[in-house]
C-alpha cells in the first residue's frame, strides 16, 4: 500500500512540521496515515467519522458518488441476479466464490448448526410477549456466549470458523422464534432440505397442524433481500462489532452489540420507520404537507439519504425491482403503499431540497414494502436486516482478529468541560 507519497503538516505557527505517508488502496480514495500525529501534541477531531478510515479491509467496497457496491470485488447487481445468500456468505467469509464441493461442505456445515440449544428456549420465555423482537435478539444472541465455551478462543482459526457458522445458522432461527413467541405460537424447528430463505419462512409461519408450503418466488425475493443486506463496509453496526471485538470479547457478545446498534431508526431501524411513515402520510394528497415538515426539519424522509451514497443506493434500485416482482406475483401491483412510495420517490427526486443535499432512496426505502407484501410483520423488518448482516459483521470481526497488528480501539476527545476545581462541602453550596 505504501507509494512514497506524503503530506506535510506545518504547525506551531510554521515552526514545526510533520510528514505523514499517503496510503493507496485497490479502489477508492487514498488515506493519510496519521498514526504519528500524536507527535504534534494534538488530536485529530472527526465526530461521526465523516473523514476517517478506521481500518484496512478487503471485504466490501462502496463508491458513494458512483453508487457502486462490491462484495470481495463482485458488483452487488451481479450477485443479486446470479448468486444466492449462502454463496454470498461463503464469499464474504473466505474471499472467493466456492466451487461446487466447497459450497456443499459449507452448506452442510451451516445446516448442522441451525438448531438452538433446548435450554436457550427458556430465555425467550423470560421476555414479555409484547417485547420488540430486536430486544429478544440482542438478549438471546448475547446469551449464546454462555453455551459455546468450546469455541471462544478467538485466536484459534477453527474456533473463529465454527462461531461464524453457528451465528449464520442460528440467527434466522432466533429471529423466527422471537416472532413466534410474540404471537403466542409454539416454537418451530428448522427443516433440512429447504434453502436458507425457505427455512426462515418455514420457521416463521409453519404450524404443527399442516404441512407449510413455501412460496418459491417469495423465498427467492427474501434470499435476495438477505444478499443486499449482507455487508456494507464500516457502517455503524459493523464498526460497533469491530470496536467490541478489539477488546477480545467473544464473537457472540460482539454480534449482540452489532444488533443493538443496528436497531436505531437512523440505521437498520429505518425500514420499519419507512412503513410507519407511509402509514402516517396515508395518501399522495398528503405528500406536499409531509414534505413541508421535512424541509422545516420536523421529521426526516425515512429511507432517504445516506452517509456514503450521494447517488442512488444500488441496493435500492434492485430492491425496487424485487418489490415490483413480488407485488406482481401476489397480484398487489396496485398496492397503495407501493404506489405512495413511488410517488414519494418521484417527488423527492425532483425537489431541489433533496437534490441539493444529494438525498436518494437507500436500501431501506423499498425493503419494508417487499417484506410487508411477503407477510412479514413490521416489527420483524430490522431482525431480518440483523440476520442478513450477521455474515458481514462476523467477516469483519474475523478479518480484524486475524490481523496481527490489531490494537484495542480507544479514541480520544476534545474536552470542553470544567477546569480543575476543589470539592465544595454541601453546607457551602
Ligand atoms: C442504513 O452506513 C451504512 O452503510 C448504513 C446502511 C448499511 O447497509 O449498513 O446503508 C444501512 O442505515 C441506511 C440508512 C437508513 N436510514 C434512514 O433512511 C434514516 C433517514 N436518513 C437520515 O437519518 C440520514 O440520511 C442518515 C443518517 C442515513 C445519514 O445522515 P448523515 O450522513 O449524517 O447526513 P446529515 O444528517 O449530515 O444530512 C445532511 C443534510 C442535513 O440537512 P442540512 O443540515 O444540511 O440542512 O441532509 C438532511 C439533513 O437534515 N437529511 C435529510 C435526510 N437525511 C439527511 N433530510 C430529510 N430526510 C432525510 N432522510
Amino acid at each position: 500500500m505504501e507509494n512514497n507519497r506524503k503530506v506535510t503538516l506545518t504547525y506551531n505557527d510554521g515552526k514545526d512540521n510533520l510528514e505523514m505517508p499517503v496510503l493507496k488502496g485497490t479502489l477508492g480514495p487514498d488515506v493519510v496515515d496519521i498514526r504519528s500525529f500524536s507527535k504534534t501534541g494534538m488530536f485529530t477531531f472527526d465526530p461521526g467519522f465523516l473523514a476517517t478510515a478506521s481500518c484496512e479491509s478487503q471485504i466490501t467496497f462502496i463508491d458513494g458518488d458512483l453508487g457502486q457496491l462490491y462484495y470481495r470485488g463482485y458488483p452487488i447487481e451481479q450477485l443479486a441476479e446470479k448468486s444466492d445468500y449462502l454463496e454470498v456468505c461463503y464469499l464474504l467469509l473466505n474471499g472467493e466464490l466456492p466451487t461446487a464441493e466447497e459450497r456443499k461442505v459449507f452448506e452442510r456445515g451451516i445446516m448442522r448448526h441451525n438448531m438452538l440449544h433446548d435450554q436457550l428456549m427458556s430465555l425467550f420465555k423470560g421476555f414479555r410477549r409484547d417485547a420488540h423482537p430486536m430486544a429478544v435478539m440482542v438478549g438471546v444472541v448475547g446469551a449464546l456466549s454462555a453455551f459455546y465455551h468450546d469455541s471462544l478462543d478467538i485466536n484459534n482459526p477453527e474456533h473463529r470458523k465454527i462461531s461464524a457458522h453457528r451465528l449464520i445458522a442460528k440467527l434466522p432461527n432466533i429471529a423466527a422464534q422471537a416472532y413466534r413467541y410474540n404471537k403466542g405460537l409454539p416454537f418451530s424447528y428448522p427443516k433440512n432440505g429447504l434453502t436458507y430463505a425457505e427455512n426462515f419462512l418455514h420457521m416463521m409461519f409453519s404450524t404443527p397442524c399442516e404441512e407449510y408450503k413455501v412460496n418459491k418466488t417469495l423465498a427467492l425475493a427474501l434470499d435476495r433481500i438477505f444478499t443486499l443486506h449482507a455487508d456494507h463496509e464500516q457502517n455503524a453496526s459493523t464498526s460497533t462489532v469491530r470496536l467490541a471485538g478489539s477488546s477480545g470479547a467473544n464473537p457472540f457478545a460482539c454480534i449482540a452489540a452489532g444488533i443493538a446498534c443496528l436497531w436505531g431508526p437512523s440505521h437498520g431501524g429505518a425500514n420499519e420507520a419507512v412503513l410507519k411513515m407511509l402509514d402516517e402520510i396515508g395518501s399522495v394528497e398528503n405528500v406536499p404537507a409531509f414534505m413541508e415538515g421535512v424541509k422545516n426539519k420536523t421529521h426526516k424522509l425515512m429511507g432517504f439519504g445516506h452517509r456514503v451514497y450521494k447517488n442512488m443506493d444500488p441496493r435500492a434500485a434492485i430492491m425496487k425491482e424485487t418489490c415490483d416482482e413480488v407485488l406482481s406475483e401476489l397480484g398487489l401491483h396496485n398496492d397503495p403503499k407501493f404506489k405512495l412510495a413511488m410517488a414519494l420517490e418521484k417527488i423527492a427526486l425532483e425537489d431541489p431540497y433533496f437534490i441539493e443535499r444529494k438525498l436518494y432512496p437507500n436500501v431501506d426505502f423499498y425493503s419494508g414494502i417487499v417484506l410487508s407484501a411477503i407477510g412479514i410483520p413490521v416489527s420483524m423488518f430490522t431482525p431480518i436486516f440483523a440476520l442478513a448482516r450477521t455474515v458481514g459483521w462476523i467477516s469483519h470481526w474475523a478479518e480484524m482478529i486475524a490481523d496481527p497488528t490489531m490494537k484495542i480501539g480507544r479514541p480520544r476527545q476534545l474536552y470542553t468541560g470544567a477546569q480543575r476545581r476543589d470539592y465544595i462541602p454541601q453546607e457551602q453550596r
